[in-house]
Formats: C-alpha cells, structure tokens, sequence
C-alpha cells in the first residue's frame, strides 16, 4: 500500500487487492489473467502453496555433502535478513552486506542517545528517556502478514498496536472546522445523517427499482441501528457522539454532547475522509508491535543468521554476474574489498541500485528507473507528562487533520507511565517534502505549532526531546515506499522479477504490499525458494 492513509482513489493496484481481499488470492490472479498479468490458474495454485523453507535434508536426500552454494546478498532490510536467514537453514553459506551501520533497512527504531546524519550532513541525536522510542519506520502489523510467523519463530514479543481510536480527533481547518472533533463524535454524525438519507430516499420510493418490500423494511431496520434515528426516521443526535460529562453512579446519569451540527455542516467538514481506513486489509484492527521497539524484529534475524555473516558499514560499489557467479566489490573502513559467490540478492532500494555500478544489463537498469521513491516522515515528540492520557483520555491511536502534519500517532506502549513519545507527524508526499526542506529546529516549530491548535499548549510546555526523520534523506535509501504504476507484475518491471544470469532481486517493492515488512518477506522468499530450486537441479 503506497500511503499510510489516504482519503479516496482506485487505482489498478487497489482494485486488484480488493478483489483479492473478497474473492482470495485464486480470484486476484484470474482478474490478474484477464488483464494480461498472470498467466495461469496454474501459476496461481503455485503462488498458493505454502512456503517451504530450504533445508539442509533437501541436499543430503540426493547425497550431497558440503555446502549447498555461497550467496551474497545485498542489503539488511528485512528482505535481505530474510533470504539470509531462510538460505542459511539449508546450510547455504551467506553473506550480507549492509551500507549502513546497522541492520533493518527501513526498520528502524530511535532510542535515546542514537544519532543519524542524513544526507545532507545534518546530525541528530535522539535525546529520549530510557525505555522511550519511536518506531521511524514501520510501526504497526496486521494479524495476517507473514511478519507476525517470524515474530513467533524469532521469539519476538508483541503486543497491540492501537490503530484507531474512538477518543482520538479529527481537525481539518482547511474545510473551516474552528475545533477538533472526537472520531466517536465525526462518526455518529456522519453516520446518522447518511443514515437519515438512505432512510428517506427508501421511504420516498427512489430505491424501489432496487428493493423488495422485505429488502426495504430490512435496510429501514438496520438504518434505524446504525444511525441512531428516531422513529421518524431523521438524526437528532445519539448518545454514541460522547458526553460532557460521563456517567457514573445513580444521580449522575451523565450529560450528552450537545450541539449535534446541520448535516451540511458535517459533510463540509470532511470529518468522514477517512473512516474507510480502519477496515483496509492492511490497516483493521487488531494490529500488532513488537514489545520494545519494530527493530527487535532486524535484531532477532541478525542473531539466528550469525552477526559474523553480516558486514555492516559496507556500501556495494559495483556487481557483476562472471560466467559462473558474481563478484561483489564494496567498501568498509575505508578499504575496498570484494565478495565472490555464486549467487546474489539484491535487496537495495531500486533506485539506489540504479545508481550503483553493474552489468546486469540495460534491460535492468531501464526497470529500476521505472520505479521512483516516494517519501515519508516521522517525528518523535517525547513529553514528561502523559498528558494525552491524562486530559484528552486517549490510550493510543491517530488523530487526522488536512494541516499538514498529518497524521498524530498516540503511543501503544507505555499506558499510564511519566513520560511518552508521541509521533508528532507521520506525513507523505508533498507534505512529507515541506518538512524534509526544513532543519530539524523548524520542522520541531512546525509539528508543535500544528498539535497546540489540536491540543493546547501542553503539546508545548511539556515537550522533553525530539528527533525528526524524513525517509528521502535517509543514506543508502533515499525514499520510503514506491511509486509503481501498474504493480509489480507490470512488464515494465519484468526483469526484476526473474534471475539476471547469477543475481536476484527482492524488496518489498517487488510485491503487492509495498511499504510493508510483509511484502519484504514475502519477496524474500520466493527468491530463496526460486534459487534453492535452481541449486537443487544443478
Ligand atoms: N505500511 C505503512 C503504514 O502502515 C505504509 O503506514
């Protein structure tokens, strides 16, 4: 998924995974078949099969002894950890190469006392608490990605990652709005007057083309439910909106939220843009993170692969497919030295392969410029009070507003504690790009300025720390998603998705879930599994 959150828009991509979503994978790829990018229900019934990792009696079946193959593979990300880590249950002897001075790629978690040089020189240091972080990457997992199976095999623990919150607010001063509204609030309204309208166009005849009498009074009923309308059938307001003042013991029934808005009002308002989000496949609730910080997960891989096997500080310089192999030339402490193998993955971001040397061929290179980065950021704002919790009573989730911030993520961990790091933006695309062109002191300004109008001067007074990262100016990577038109099936990026003589590719933008460590697995391994196959027969 190529935005974090996004209001409306179909494109080929969304639509395939819709259709994916409500008739399985079997029916995705026959929609995929009549558009001319899948070739076979047979190809589908193999992209079903379950995984099956490498192992090490695949070899000693057929009597083979000794090593099954040396592989480099370029990049720890989480596509490069995973082909490592997969290879090497088998036996393959592999080696990584990471540019950067730690392993995750994208997966990356800022604790106090970290600090980052972005690719400008600009140097940053995490001045959070103990035990306070902010995920800069991914941050969240669906009950369903495979990511949470590595979790379980890695021993990585997780806990809930809250995704939406009925307490968290909803502020578009673009639309005119003068104050923030709760999601509870925005969704009672929204609901209630769409509710009121389907109500009266069924009750006025409009739907009888569409509708028995039964069908009629069944929708009227649900209607009625769903949009807490009166008997007559209009929206006056709905104890669902919140309440000034809570209920509690007898004589203090509670006092609702007055003030319900005219219907144009609500729909002026943009309240409803992104209510479709909390049931995106990728997106619903539950959601999960691993306790701690989203970098255990990169932690846990390095240690079952072998953290000897793994050279950090190492950018590739150059690769190249020889007759029988590949030879990698990098650099580390100043030195230039060279991997030879037999086979390569390549895991680096596409763009950044197509600025590094190689002969993978023109066909190669024409594919990785077809694919473009898109950007995104983040800022941690640790505060030393819980205010959040304390005054507004939200326990995790997003506020959303058209300023642009963004998105404002509550911390899921840390319930009840001192101290907490909020994420005081979470943006993409042009807004990510105003605050990548700022220093990290005016992007603090801006993200501040911004949550005082939603929160009041607490998001200021009781700011501790801060540390801002903007995903296009981070070294080695220079983006945080794709932009793909057509998806990664698109023949446009066909020479990426097959073997160039002795070198693969993955990346979770060679998948359907682009911009999801998901996706990077999944990629992951069906190179491993494609290699392992191709060692197998030789
Ligand atoms: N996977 C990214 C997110 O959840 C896009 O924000």
């Amino acid at each position: 998924m190529a935005q974090p959150q996004s209001g409306s828009g179909t494109s080929r991509r969304t639509f395939l995974r819709s259709v994916g979503v409500t008739g399985g994978a079997g029916a995705m790829f026959a929609t995929m078949g009549a558009l001319g990018l899948a070739p076979t229900a047979a190809y589908a019934a193999e992209k079903e099969a379950p995984f099956q990792p490498p192992r090490r009696g695949d070899f000693t079946l057929q009597g083979r002894t000794g090593k099954p193959a040396e592989v480099v593979v370029i990049g720890a990300g989480i596509a490069g950890l995973t082909s490592a880590y997969e290879l090497g249950k088998a036996g393959y002897d592999c080696t990584v190469l990471e540019a950067r001075d730690r392993v995750g790629g994208r997966n990356l978690t800022v604790r106090g006392g970290d600090t980052l040089t972005d690719i400008n020189g600009v140097r940053q240091t995490a001045g959070f608490s103990k035990g306070q972080y902010m995920n800069a990457g991914p941050a969240r997992l669906a009950q369903w990605m495979v990511t949470l199976d590595y979790c379980r095999e890695l021993g990585v623990p997780i806990e809930v990652f809250t995704n939406s919150n009925a307490s968290a607010f909803i502020y578009n001063p673009g639309t005119g709005m003068t104050a923030p509204v709760r999601y509870r609030t925005a969704k009672a309204d929204v609901y209630g007057y769409v509710s009121e309208l389907l109500a009266k166009a069924t009750n006025a005849g409009a739907l009888d083309g569409e509708l028995t009498a039964d069908d009629k009074e069944r929708l009227l009923t649900f209607l009625k439910s769903y949009g807490s309308l009166g008997a007559d059938h209009t929206y006056t307001g709905t104890e669902h909106r919140g309440f000034t003042v809570d209920p509690g013991a007898s004589g203090t029934p509670g006092t609702e939220l007055g003030d319900v808005p005219t219907l144009s009002e609500v729909f002026a308002s943009n309240v409803g843009r992104s209510f479709s989000f909390e049931f995106g496949y990728d997106q619903a609730m539950l959601m999960f993170q691993p306790v701690g910080g989203m970098d255990r997960i990169p932690g846990a891989f390095a240690r079952a692969i072998g953290e000897e096997r793994i050279r950090t500080g190492a950018p590739v310089t150059d690769i190249r497919n020889t007759g029988d192999g590949v030879v990698v030339t990098y650099t580390q402490h100043g030195r230039t030295r060279t991997v030879k193998a037999d086979y390569c993955i390549a895991t680096l971001a596409p763009h950044i392969l197509a600025k590094t040397s190689h002969n993978l061929g023109s066909a190669v290179q024409t594919a990785l410029l077809a694919v473009r980065p898109s950007y995104a950021s983040k800022i941690g704002l640790e505060y030393k009070s819980r205010w959040w919790e304390r005054d507004f009573r939200i326990f995790g989730g997003i506020t959303e507003t058209d300023m642009d911030l963004d998105h404002i993520w509550y911390p899921s961990y840390g319930h009840l504690g001192d101290r907490g790091v909020i994420i005081g933006y979470y943006n993409t695309g042009a807004h990510s790009e105003v605050y990548s062109a700022l220093t990290p002191a005016q992007r603090l300004e801006r993200a501040v300025a911004q949550g005082v109008a939603i929160h009041g001067e607490k998001y200021r007074t009781e700011l501790a720390a801060s540390f801002s990262h903007q995903w296009k100016l981070a070294p080695y990577l220079e983006g945080a998603w794709h932009s793909m038109p057509g998806g990664p099936d698109a023949p446009a990026y066909a020479p990426l998705n097959q073997a160039q003589g002795n070198v693969y590719f993955a990346g979770d933008y060679l998948s359907y879930l682009d911009a999801w460590q998901h996706g990077a697995i999944t990629s992951a391994r069906k190179v491993v599994t494609e290699l392992h196959r191709r060692v197998l027969a030789a």
